[in-house]
């Protein structure tokens, strides 16, 4: 599995969420309370917009087009019948924060 550098530590010292599009995909990355990071799919399962540019509001992030809603930790969808955004790997090495593009559940995994 290959992992490509998105951002260092230092890059969340004043934000818990970043958006990157990486290879059509948009893909954030976001820092739990307890410092820890995960990446995620941010492109809405409605129409493809990134969900981190709408309202967050705790772990909720609503949709800036159309109001969908999805849990950040979970990935579901909140407000309607769709599929959860994905989760992909992540692995810290010093000060870089680095994700594999592939989905933790692809099929060829
Ligand atoms: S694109 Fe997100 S709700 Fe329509």
């Amino acid at each position: 599995m290959s992992y490509i550098k998105l951002a260092t530590r230092k890059d969340f010292e004043h934000t818990r969420i970043r958006s990157f599009a990486v290879m059509g995909k948009k893909i954030g990355i976001i820092k739990r309370d307890d410092g820890s990071f995960y990446a995620m799919d941010v492109g809405c399962k409605h129409q493809n917009a990134d969900i981190t540019k709408g309202t967050i509001e705790g772990n909720v992030a609503t949709c800036p087009r159309h109001q969908w809603q999805y849990d950040l930790e979970t990935g579901e969808c909140l407000n309607h019948d769709s599929l959860p955004l994905k989760r992909f790997p992540l692995k810290i090495e010093g000060e870089d924060i680095k994700v594999a593009v592939l989905p933790v559940n692809n099929i060829f995994d």
